[in-house]
């Protein structure tokens, strides 16, 4: 981590497919705005890149961002179908540079479509369990089968960086989550590793929850969470429910952190329904770049100046239009009033 305001800071840019190109550009602008020391690197990754290179990731992509020690990635398209030599660009850069715990924090923002008083993070694992890509078919093809993988290391760190977080941003309780009684011994684990360290902290308050009740009390009470631990499915899953109380997923960020490397990652994909209009939020990208600010390179002050500035934006009533139809702004509009809002 960077804790000096003026070193030169790298930053390797990935805008990926569909909205990346029209979100990332402006978080890009409100990085430069606030912290005019970053230098970008732009690099290519996506469905898009595939189609006209046979990689979804070049090489150089990789090495770029290890050079930078930090990347903003917007969204790629990912088939639905296996396509010979195709693999989701963001789940292999998340794993390759082992930025192994993805921080996905739903908070209440001044919008109508978000819940008051929902003040939550949900930490999932990155680089393991059913995400690993080990599928292969059995009896002809009339079987799919997955390997899920849980290590005592990687469940090690994510529990570390999870109450380490939760220590430093005055956080009081951690729920761990998991499916222990059914998946005794790959969950088993998370569960028996975690709670060991969570004996350490005896200043935070930690509970636990089987998945299926969490996803419940989600939808009943989000309320009640605090900090949610958890493996890399099961945080995919209750984070996109976590950002729908938080006003929806054009407000949804997400920074993945390793010992000396973070991506600043929107929970959203590349929303092809709306790709290329010119409608999208780009809220939850200038927040994840904002995460970055505060998480990564201990910006403090910058990352409050662009919190405030899409908290004032946002209280100000433009909205695009995943938040409210009438009357929404563009994504250039509302980028030129969050502009306006940073001074
Ligand atoms: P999605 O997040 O792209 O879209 C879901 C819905 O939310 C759509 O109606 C979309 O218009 C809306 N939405 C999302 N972000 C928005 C924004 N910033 N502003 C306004 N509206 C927004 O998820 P979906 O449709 O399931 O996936 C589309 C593609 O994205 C797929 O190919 C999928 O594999 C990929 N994907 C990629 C991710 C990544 O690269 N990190 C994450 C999730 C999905
Ligand atoms: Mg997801």
């Amino acid at each position: 981590m960077s804790d000096s305001h003026s070193t030169p800071l790298d930053l390797c840019v990935i805008e990926g497919d569909g909205i990346g190109h029209e979100v990332i550009p402006v978080a890009v602008d409100v990085l430069l705005r606030v912290a005019p020391q970053v230098q970008i690197h732009p690099m290519p990754a996506g469905w898009d890149y595939f189609q006209q290179h046979g990689t979804p990731l070049p090489e150089a992509t990789i090495q770029k961002a290890r050079e930078c020690k930090a990347v903003l990635f917007g969204a790629v398209s990912s088939p639905a179908y296996p396509v010979e030599g195709y693999f989701s660009p963001i789940v292999r850069l998340r794993r390759t540079l082992q930025a192994y715990a993805n921080l996905r924090p739903a908070i209440h923002l001044p919008v109508p479509t978000a819940r008051e008083g929902v003040d939550m993070i949900v930490v999932r694992e990155n680089t393991e369990d059913l995400y690993i890509g080990k599928e292969y078919t059995e009896d002809d093809g009339k079987t799919g089968v997955a390997k899920k993988v849980i290590t005592r290391d990687a469940t090690t760190r994510v529990t570390l960086l999870a109450y380490e977080l939760a220590r430093r941003v005055g956080r009081k309780k951690v729920t761990i989550v998991h499916k222990a009684n059914v998946l005794s011994q790959s969950d088993g684990l998370f569960r028996r590793v975690a709670l060991e360290i969570a004996a350490g902290y005896p200043d935070i308050i930690t509970d636990e929850l089987y998945v299926d009740t969490a996803a419940y009390w989600m939808v009943k009470d989000p309320n009640r969470f605090d900090v949610i631990l958890t493996p890399n499915l099961y945080g995919d899953i209750l984070s996109d429910m976590a950002a729908a109380w938080g006003g929806g997923l054009g407000l949804a960020p997400s920074l993945s952190l390793g010992d000396d490397i973070a991506i600043a990652e929107p929970v959203h994909g590349s929303a092809p329904d709306i790709a290329g209009k010119g409608i999208a939020n780009p809220t939850a990208a200038i927040l994840s770049v904002a995460m970055l600010l505060r998480h990564y390179w201990n910006l403090q002050d910058e990352a409050n100046r662009v919190d405030q500035a899409i908290r004032n934006t946002l209280a100000e009533g433009d909205f695009t239009a995943d938040i409210y139809r009438e009357d929404a702004v563009s994504t250039s509009q509302f980028s030129q009033h969050v502009m306006a809002n940073l001074g």
